[in-house]
């Protein structure tokens, strides 16, 4: 059969998302996909309905998860992560080859691939030195449709000022939808947009189970919004957003209990990440680290390729960054005490500049 190629045109070109699962590495200490280092508990299930398919809502996972965020459960669609969210979200404010994106970079990368994916345009207003907000340069750009602030950003790792994301939100109120990545408020709770979601139709938040929850491999995520928001992904969103195993742990995750332990583990994660940073800043091979709100920790060396090796040759597993500005960085996520240990027993030996 002759090759045709039939997919879109603007596909071509596309280079997939490179998730640190298809990155891949090999080690035995894996801190490149910010995901917690706490093992679940094992879990009965409920499998004598699975021979039906799963609650199109799922609605005790809304009320569940409307409880925890302080939102009516008119206002929470559950879905397949924080990255089915987004996507949607382009989907369905984005048409084809006509609208744009805007974002700050360096940031999430999936905000770009889903707007490639969408082929719609990608305005870039990178942050500032300081990794804040260029509130004016955003506010200067006309003619986009969906703006995506990651608070607290990764890789960054810092939160974004509230004056500036309600700057940015009262801008954009009628001209677009602005999209507050949340997916790691849970190390910094008071720091949640939530509250704007009342006075604001545009704003959409997006939160995740994949970080503070220690829910990666069971991905589920959330959009929280407001009735027309809301309408138009219901239209688009696949007919069983949740598998029913999916749907019950993430109840058991939302519980008192389950509520609680999070709590407890986000407690012991930051201050795993304080020790970590304030050790590895008094390391001769680090330049300057970034400080965190969120469960992995930024730094630059003046010789990343050096402590990349030497961290390699130890079976460390950490992240590179593709943007241009974060060249010489390595994104640490928190894991245990003893990896994290590790990390700055690799790295302890390395010289300065
Ligand atoms: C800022 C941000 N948003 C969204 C996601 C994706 O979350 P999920 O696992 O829920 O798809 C990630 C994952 O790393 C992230 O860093």
């Amino acid at each position: 059969m002759p090759k045709h190629d039939l997919a879109c045109p603007h596909l071509g070109e596309l280079t997939p998302y490179q998730s640190a699962r298809r990155i891949g590495g090999s080690g035995d200490v894996w801190l490149n996909a910010n995901e917690s280092p706490f093992p679940r508990d094992p879990m009965v299930m409920d499998v004598s309905e699975y021979h039906r398919y799963p609650d199109h809502g799922p609605a005790q996972v809304h009320t569940a998860y409307a409880r925890y965020a302080g939102v009516d459960p008119s206002r929470v669609l559950a879905l397949r992560g924080a990255d089915e969210a987004i996507d949607l979200l382009v989907r369905g404010y984005c048409r084809a080859g006509a609208d744009r994106i805007l974002l700050c970079g360096p940031t999430y990368g999936m905000y770009e691939l889903c707007a490639k994916v969408q082929d719609a345009g990608i305005v870039d207003v990178p942050l500032d030195a300081d990794d804040r907000l260029d509130v004016e340069a955003i506010c200067a750009v006309n003619n986009v449709r969906v703006v995506f602030l990651c608070h607290p950003n990764n890789p960054t790792g810092n939160a974004l000022n509230h004056a500036d994301l309600e700057a940015v939100i009262a801008h954009f109120a009628g001209r677009a939808l602005v999209v507050v990545d949340e997916a790691y408020i849970e190390f910094c709770p008071e720091r949640t947009v939530v509250p704007l979601l009342e006075t604001h139709e545009h704003l959409v938040v997006v939160r995740t189970l994949s970080k503070a929850f220690g829910l990666a491999g069971v991905h589920v995520g959330f959009l929280l919004a407001g009735a027309d928001v809301m309408d138009t992904m219901r239209k688009i969103v696949a007919p069983y957003p949740l598998a029913d195993p999916c749907a019950q742990i993430a109840l058991h995750a939302l519980a008192d209990e389950g509520l609680a332990r999070m709590r407890r583990e986000v407690e012991l994660l930051a201050a795993e990440r304080d020790s970590f940073a304030a050790a590895l800043d008094t390391l001769p091979c680090v330049a300057h680290v970034r400080p965190s709100a969120t469960n992995f920790v930024t730094a630059t060396f003046p010789r990343v390729e050096t402590a990349w090796a030497a961290l390699l040759a130890d079976g460390i597993v950490a992240r590179r960054m593709p943007h241009p500005r974060l060249a010489d960085a390595i994104r640490f996520t928190v894991g245990s005490a003893a990896d994290m240990q590790r990390v700055l027993k690799a790295l302890a030996p390395l010289p300065g500049d």
